[in-house]
């Protein structure tokens, strides 16, 4: 398989662009929600420069929000709603682009390399929540509008491969 090995994008909305295109070519025909989700993380880790780790928490019956599938270093497991950049995303529903972890009250530092951060919220399409995917960078300011854009761009494209 060689999947991602065509990619060569000059600019980051092209890079954006060309993972959500292998990301749709990677997943498709299979729904399951662990290989969908560790072949993403997989795809996202060889192509996306100058992170340190990305990842899905999923939402889990009591409430939690539990690791998933990732690429990097371990992981924090349990966070709940509301607490750290990815309880906040999964709380407000809203993506959460931090330029310096250590001005979010409240962040949680699995890494204490870690420096910025983005946060996506998974909304299934009746609005309800799967989880969040999680990228860490470990340089100050990593990730704009861009990036926030090509995420949920990414994010999409995994969701859609899930099924409904
Ligand atoms: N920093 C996150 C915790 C998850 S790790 O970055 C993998 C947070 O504050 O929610």
């Amino acid at each position: 398989m060689h999947v991602g090995t065509s990619i060569q994008a000059t600019t980051k909305d092209q890079l954006y662009a060309e993972l959500a295109r292998e990301a749709g070519a990677l997943l498709s025909g299979e729904h399951d929600l662990v290989a969908n989700a560790a072949n993403f993380a997989a795809l996202v880790w060889q192509h996306l420069p100058r992170i340190s780790w990305c990842g899905f928490y999923f939402l889990q019956s009591d409430g939690d929000l539990l690791v998933g599938p990732f690429q990097g270093k371990p992981a924090c497991v349990r966070i709940a709603i509301g607490r750290g950049v990815c309880g906040t995303a999964a709380e407000t529903r809203t993506s959460q682009v931090v330029a310096d972890v250590n001005e979010f009250p409240g962040h949680i530092a699995c890494d204490p390399a870690s420096r910025s951060e983005i946060v996506v919220p998974l909304l299934w399409q009746d609005g309800s929540l799967l989880g969040v995917w999680d990228v860490d960078s470990a340089e100050q300011g990593r990730f704009d509008d861009v990036d926030k854009a090509g995420m949920e761009l990414l994010c999409r494209v995994f969701l859609g491969s899930l099924g409904s």
